[in-house]
C-alpha cells in the first residue's frame, strides 16, 4: 500500500490527528513466550488467560469496525497475541475484507501456524503480512521466545506465505542491546536475499513488565549506520504521512529497509492509529493507561449510531503523544501490555 484514500472526512482529535488505522488484538494468548512481551516467569502454566465469552465474538469485532471505519479508518491490522491463536481467524478477515472503505488489511504474527493457514488467510481477503523474527541465530532466537519455535519453523512460515502470494512481507525485529543487536546486518541481508522489507524496532517501554531500561536500546542511527556500512542506503519519504518506519533504500536498488524509531524520533505527531482490545477496550494509545469499555454497551443493546457516539468523543477527546513525552517518570506508570494490545 502505498497511499491512504481521503474520501471519507475522518474525526479528528484534540492535535487535529484523524482517526485512520484501527489495530485489532484478536485474542491475549500467544504460543511464544517472548521476553520481552509475556515472560515465561510470569505467563506459565497457571496464567489466566481471558475466558472465551469475555473476548469480542466475530460479529462483535465487524460490528464496531464499521463503525470505526465510517468514522475515518481504512487501514486495518489484525494482531494479538498471537492472532494465529484464534480459530478460524480466515472467517473474521473475510467479513472485515466486505467492510465498504476498508482499503488494507494486515496481520502481525509469529509465523508459527503460517505453514497450515497462509493459503487460507489469502483467499479470505487478507492483504500483507508482517512476520516477528527477532533473530537468525536459533540459540538466540530460543532464548527471546522462551525456547517454543525455531528460526527454521519462521522460515517455513514465510515461505508459506510468500506461496500463498502476500507480497511484499515485512520482518519485524526488534533490537535490544546486547541480546540480537549483531543481527542487524545478518538479518538486512537476508531481507535483501529473500524480497523481504525488513522493519527494525527500537526496544520499547510498552507494558510493565519488561523491565526496560533506556541502555537497552540500540537507537535507530546507530542500526542504520551499521546497515549502510555492509549496504549502502539512501533515506526515501514515508509512503503516507501517518506512517511508522523512517524508510531507506538499498543504493543498489535490491529493495528497503525501515527504522521504527519511536524511542529516539518519535512520530507521535501524525499517530492516526486506534487500538481495539480483545474484549472490547478502545485504547487511542499503545502506552495508555486504561481503555474505554465498548463491549459493556455492545451487549447491553446499543445502537450503531450510539456506538459511534462513543467512539467519536473518545477520539476528539484524544491528546497522546506517549513516546514525545518520555520520561523516567512515565515508563513506570501503569500500561496496558503489549501482548493484550498488539504492536
Ligand atoms: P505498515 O502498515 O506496514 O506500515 O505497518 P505498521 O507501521 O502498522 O507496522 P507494524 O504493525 O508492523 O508495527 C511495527 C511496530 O511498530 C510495532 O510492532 C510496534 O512495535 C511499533 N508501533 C506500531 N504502531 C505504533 C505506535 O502507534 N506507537 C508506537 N510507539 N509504536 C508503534
Ligand atoms: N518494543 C518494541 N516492539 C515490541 N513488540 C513487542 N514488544 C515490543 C517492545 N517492547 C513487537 C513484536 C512484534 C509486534 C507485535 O510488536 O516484536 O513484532
Ligand atoms: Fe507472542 Fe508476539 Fe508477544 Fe512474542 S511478541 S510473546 S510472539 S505476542
Ligand atoms: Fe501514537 Fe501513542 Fe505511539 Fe505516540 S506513543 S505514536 S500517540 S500510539
Amino acid at each position: 500500500m502505498t497511499d491512504i484514500p481521503v474520501t471519507a472526512s475522518p474525526v479528528t482529535d484534540v492535535y487535529q490527528r484523524p482517526l485512520r488505522d484501527l489495530r485489532i488484538s484478536v485474542t491475549d494468548r500467544c504460543n511464544f513466550r517472548c521476553t520481552y512481551c509475556m515472560p515465561e516467569e510470569i505467563f506459565g502454566e497457571k496464567y489466566k488467560f481471558l475466558p472465551h465469552p469475555e473476548i469480542l465474538t466475530y460479529e462483535e469485532i465487524t460490528r464496531l469496525t464499521r463503525i470505526i471505519v465510517r468514522l475515518g479508518a481504512v487501514k486495518l491490522r489484525l494482531t494479538g497475541g498471537e492472532p494465529l491463536m484464534r480459530r478460524d481467524i480466515e472467517q473474521l478477515i473475510q467479513g472485515l475484507a466486505q467492510l465498504d472503505g476498508v482499503h488494507d488489511i494486515a496481520m502481525t504474527t509469529n509465523a508459527f501456524f503460517l505453514p497450515q493457514k497462509a493459503h487460507a488467510l489469502r483467499e479470505a481477503g487478507l492483504q500483507r503480512i508482517t512476520v516477528s523474527l527477532d533473530s537468525l541465530d536459533d540459540a538466540t532466537f530460543r532464548k527471546i521466545n522462551g525456547n517454543r519455535s525455531s528460526v527454521e519453523q519462521v522460515l517455513t512460515g514465510i515461505k508459506s506465505a510468500q506461496e500463498a502470494g502476500f507480497d511484499p512481507i515485512k520482518i519485524n525485529a526488534v533490537v535490544q542491546r546486547g541480546v540480537n543487536e549483531d543481527q542487524i546486518v545478518e538479518l538486512a541481508r537476508f531481507c535483501r536475499d529473500e524480497g523481504l522489507i525488513l522493519r527494525l524496532i527500537e526496544y520499547m517501554d510498552v507494558g510493565t513488565m519488561n523491565g526496560w531500561r533506556m541502555d537497552q536500546v540500540v537507537p535507530a542511527q546507530e542500526m542504520v549506520e551499521r546497515i549502510d556500512a555492509a549496504f549502502p542506503l539512501k533515506p526515501v519519504a514515508r509512503n503516507y504521512q501517518s506512517e511508522t518506519a523512517l524508510r531507506f533504500e538499498y543504493a543498489d536498488g535490491q529493495g528497503e529497509v525501515g527504522m521504527i524509531a519511536s524511542v529516539t524520533q518519535p512520530f507521535c505527531g501524525a499517530c492516526s492509529r486506534m487500538r481495539l482490545s480483545p474484549q472490547g477496550g478502545m485504547y487511542t494509545c499503545l502506552f495508555a493507561t486504561e481503555g474505554i469499555d465498548l463491549k459493556t454497551p455492545l451487549r447491553d443493546g446499543a445502537t450503531d449510531d450510539e456506538l459511534e457516539a462513543i467512539i467519536r468523543g473518545t477520539w476528539q477527546k484524544r491528546t497522546d503523544a506517549y513516546s514525545e513525552q518520555r520520561t523516567s517518570a512515565t515508563t513506570d506508570r501503569k500500561k496496558v501490555e503489549m501482548y493484550f494490545i498488539g504492536g
